[in-house]
């Protein structure tokens, strides 16, 4: 492992882990992305997935947040369905229709396309090469988060071949097709965990797996196509990072819309969990175990507030979530037309607060 520059904030981390915290620690899903003027500058000259292959640009990318606000952490610049095209899947950025899958998988023999073999260390290098420059550039400001998507939500795009209301032709697969169903996640979730072991190794500090279409299972659904994943994952990322002399990692997990298995998500043994913003965060810190850190959860439309309201659902949320076992966060990704004052406004609400309020 290369060797890196010493981490002067460390408060995401400490409090992922749950060791005391004297202000709550704060970052915001989708950060490096298209309300930043100076990400759409340099989007109009790259094409999205090039800015992912380039370690330089997805670099720049990570930092532009980094210097604008007072984030407690960077989060990789890349995206989740990286792994469709690793495994051999053709995905291209549409600019007003999102990802778009040219030859989905449509029936349970095209699984024998995917590149079942495929070595994520060759193949995703270029996130591994991104990872090492940025936590070199970081030069210890803040931790850096690698990410993937999970199983059943990669499956999803896989099969729907972009976005969809209904979900219905993945869902069609678990009901019509349960076993190479499992198969396919199987072959997902073996590279995701191999891949989240390399990103660590190339300068990773925190961990983040987005289950962002688990709402769309129901509970049955979700125990059986979804959880075991999420498990294996979580069990192969810890033994992986054991064997790789990693230590002190934190895991997250962010499932979407999944109140009706929160319980079950939060016991598999991440150290966070990600609450969407219709979650409550009293009811689910009485839900989980004490263990785990919760994450989350302002409506991402808060963030068209004016600041003196927004400033006070901030302070509301760091009251009804505690300053300890924490991380201030968004409840799902941020919009592209919010205004990046809001996201000041915003970051430093959360640490002003947290911060006067030493003892909570
Ligand atoms: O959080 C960050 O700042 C890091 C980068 C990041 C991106 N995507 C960049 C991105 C992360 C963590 C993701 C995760 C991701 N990607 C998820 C999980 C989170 C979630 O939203 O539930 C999902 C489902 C995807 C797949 C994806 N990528 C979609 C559905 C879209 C289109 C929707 C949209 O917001 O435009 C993308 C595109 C994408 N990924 C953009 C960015 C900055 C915008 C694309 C562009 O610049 O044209």
């Amino acid at each position: 492992m290369s060797s890196f520059p010493e981490l002067q904030n460390d408060l995401i981390i400490r409090a992922a882990l749950g060791k005391p915290v004297d202000r709550v620690p704060v970052w915001i899903m989708r950060q490096a992305g298209r309300y930043l003027p100076e990400f759409r500058q340099l989007r109009s000259q790259y094409d999205f997935f090039t800015i992912c292959r380039t370690p330089e640009l997805a670099c720049q990318v990570t930092l532009q947040p980094i210097e604008r606000f007072n984030l407690d952490a960077a989060i990789i610049f890349s995206d989740i369905l990286v792994i469709p095209q690793a495994l051999g899947m053709e995905v291209q950025m549409l600019s007003e229709k999102g990802p778009h899958f040219p030859r989905p998988l449509n029936v349970p023999e095209d699984v024998k396309r995917l590149n079942a073999d495929v070595n994520v260390n060759e193949s995703l290098q270029y996130v591994m090469q991104a990872l090492t420059l940025t936590r070199q550039r970081l030069n210890g400001r803040v931790p850096l988060i690698g990410f993937s998507g999970a199983p059943w939500t990669l499956m999803s795009y896989m099969i729907e071949g972009g976005g969809s209301q209904t979900q219905s032709k993945a869902k069609r697969w678990l009901y019509a097709f349960p076993e190479p169903s499992t198969q396919l996640l199987s072959l997902i979730a073996r590279t995701v965990s191999a891949y989240l072991i390399e990103q660590v190794v190339a300068g990773a500090q925190m961990l983040q797996i987005f289950e962002s279409h688990g709402g769309y299972l129901t509970k049955e659904l979700f125990i059986r196509f979804a959880l075991p994943y999420l498990q294996e994952i979580h069990d192969a990322v810890q033994a992986g990072l054991k064997d790789r002399g990693c230590y002190d990692i934190p895991l997250v997990i962010f499932a979407k819309d999944c109140h009706h298995v929160i319980g079950e998500v939060s016991a598999l043994g991440y150290d966070v969990v990600g609450l969407d913003w219709t979650m409550d965060a009293v009811k689910t810190r009485q839900l989980v175990a004490d263990n785990v850190t919760l994450q989350g959860n302002l409506d991402p439309c808060a963030l068209y507030s004016p600041p003196e309201d927004l400033k006070q659902m901030a302070r509301d949320m760091v009251d009804r979530f505690g300053k300890q076992r924490y991380i201030a966060n968004l409840g799902h990704g941020i919009y592209p037309d919010v205004d990046p004052e809001r996201v000041k406004c915003f970051v430093d609400a959360i640490h002003e607060y947290s911060s006067s309020n030493a003892d909570k």
